[in-house]
C-alpha cells in the first residue's frame, strides 16, 4: 500500500493542502484534492498536452509530476489565470476567433500560450506554431488558435490596455 503524505502547494495564489498517495499525480490532486478540474487529464503520458499547468510560472504537464514534488511549490492552473468573474484577452480571443469547439485542449494550451506571452509578447506565427504542436487539438485544425494568439498579442501590444469593446 502507498504512503500517504499532506502537500501545502500555493494553488492560483492561495494556500492550499490535501493528502495524498505518493503515487498520484499532479493532475490528480489537481483535479481530486483541490476539485480544480479545468485541468484536463488525456493521455497521461506527457504527449497531449491537456494537463498543461504551471508549476513556479513553469509551463509542466502535470501528469509528468508526482503531487508530492509540488509540495511547497506554487501552481497555477487554467482558474488562476484571471480573477473568476473576468477572462483573459487570451481567453476573449479565443472565443471571438472560435478556437475551440469541444474545449478538452484548451485549457492546456491557454496556460502554455500564456506563457509563451509573458516571455516573448510578440511571436511570429511560427513561434506560435511550433508551441501548439506540443499540444493535441482533435478539432479544430490549430489554424484559428493560432489566430486567437495572434490576435492576443495584437491587442496587448495596443498603447491602451485594459480597454476593449466586445
Ligand atoms: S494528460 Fe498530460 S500530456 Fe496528456
Ligand atoms: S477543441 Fe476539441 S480537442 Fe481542441
Amino acid at each position: 500500500m502507498s504512503a500517504r503524505r499532506t502537500i501545502r502547494v500555493v494553488v492560483n495564489g492561495s494556500k492550499r493542502q490535501t493528502t495524498v498517495e505518493s503515487r498520484t499525480l499532479l493532475s490528480d490532486a489537481l483535479r481530486e484534492g483541490f476539485g480544480l478540474t479545468g485541468t484536463h487529464v488525456g493521455c497521461e503520458q506527457g504527449v497531449c498536452g491537456a494537463c498543461t499547468v504551471w508549476l513556479n510560472e513553469d509551463p509542466t504537464r502535470s501528469c509528468l509530476v508526482f503531487a508530492v514534488q509540488a509540495d511547497g511549490q506554487c501552481v497555477t492552473t487554467v482558474e488562476g489565470l484571471c480573477a473568476p468573474d473576468e477572462r483573459s484577452v487570451l481567453e476573449r480571443e479565443f472565443s471571438r476567433a472560435h478556437a475551440l469547439q469541444c474545449g478538452f485542449c484548451t485549457p492546456g494550451i491557454l496556460m502554455s500560450v500564456q506563457a509563451l506571452l509573458r516571455a516573448n509578447p510578440r511571436p511570429d506565427e511560427q513561434a506560435v506554431r511550433e508551441l501548439l504542436s506540443g499540444h493535441l487539438c482533435r478539432c479544430t485544425g490549430y489554424t484559428n488558435i493560432v489566430q486567437a494568439v495572434m490576435a492576443t498579442a495584437s491587442y496587448l501590444a495596443m498603447p491602451q490596455q485594459g480597454v476593449h469593446d466586445d
